[in-house]
C-alpha cells in the first residue's frame, strides 16, 4: 500500500484506488449533503423521509441519517448536553462525509442547535455538496403539534437541556433553503425541496428514472 499522505500522529492517509467522481458516475448522479436542522417536532424527519422516498423512486441513491435513529447506535452513548450535541453533530458530519465520498445522496434530520456545529459540519463539504435546509416553524406550534409527548415533559420539568424549552434554538444565518411548516404542507414542503434539488443540481434527470 502506498503512503501518500501526511503523517499526524504517527498515522498516514491511504490513497483510494476509485474517486468520489468514479462513483458519482457508476450512481449516475452526483452526491450531495441535505442538512435538515431545526426544532423538535418541526417535520424534519418526516419531510426529510418523504424526499428520500421521493428520490429512492426516482433511481437515486439516497440514505437518511436520523438525529433520533443514530442515538440508538452509533450516538447512544451521548446526552443532550451542549458537548454531547456538538459530538453527535461532529460523528454524523463525518458519517454523511463518507456517504458522499461513496457516491450517495445523504440526508440528515437533526436539530443541531448551534450555528457554529453546523458551520463546522458544512465545512467538511466542498461548497456545491453541502445543502442547509432549515425546517422553520415556531415553538408555540411545535409545542401544539408535541408529536412524542416531550414538550409536555420538558415543560414540568421531567426532561432537562430541551431544545426550545431549557436550551437554545439558533436559526441558521444562512441556510440554503427554508421552509416553513407553520403554513406548508408535508407534500408541498417535498415539493419545492425536489425543484430546488432540480433546479441547483440537474439531480433527477441524470438519475435512471
Ligand atoms: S441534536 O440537538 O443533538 O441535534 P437530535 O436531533 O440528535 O438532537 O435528537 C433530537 C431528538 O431527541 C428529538 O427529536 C427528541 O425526540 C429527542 N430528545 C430527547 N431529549 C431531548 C432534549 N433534551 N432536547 C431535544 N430533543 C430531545
Amino acid at each position: 500500500m502506498n503512503h501518500t499522505g501526511e503523517s499526524e500522529n504517527n498515522v498516514f492517509w491511504h490513497q483510494s484506488a476509485i474517486k468520489k467522481e468514479d462513483r458519482e458516475k457508476q450512481h449516475g448522479h452526483k452526491s450531495i449533503m441535505i442538512w435538515f436542522t431545526g426544532l423538535s417536532g418541526s417535520g424534519k424527519s418526516t419531510i426529510a423521509n418523504a424526499l428520500q422516498h421521493k428520490l429512492f423512486q426516482k433511481g437515486i441513491s439516497v440514505y437518511l441519517l436520523d438525529g433520533d435513529n443514530l442515538r440508538h447506535g452509533i450516538n447512544k452513548n451521548l446526552s443532550f448536553t451542549a458537548e454531547d450535541r456538538q459530538e453527535n453533530i461532529r460523528r454524523t458530519a463525518e458519517i454523511g462525509r463518507l456517504f458522499v465520498d461513496a457516491g450517495v445522496v445523504v440526508l440528515a434530520a437533526l436539530i443541531s442547535p448551534y450555528e457554529k456545529e453546523r458551520l463546522n459540519a458544512r465545512a467538511l463539504f466542498q461548497q456545491d455538496e453541502f445543502i442547509e435546509v432549515y425546517i422553520k416553524c415556531s415553538l408555540q406550534e411545535c409545542e401544539n403539534r408535541d408529536p412524542k409527548g416531550l414538550y409536555k415533559k420538558a415543560r414540568k420539568g421531567e426532561i432537562k437541556h430541551f431544545t426550545g424549552i431549557d436550551q437554545p434554538y439558533e436559526e441558521p444565518k444562512n441556510p440554503e433553503v427554508v421552509i416553513d411548516t407553520n403554513k406548508l404542507s408535508i407534500d408541498d414542503s417535498v415539493e419545492r425541496l425536489l425543484s430546488y434539488l432540480l433546479d441547483q443540481f440537474h439531480l433527477i434527470p441524470n438519475a435512471k428514472e
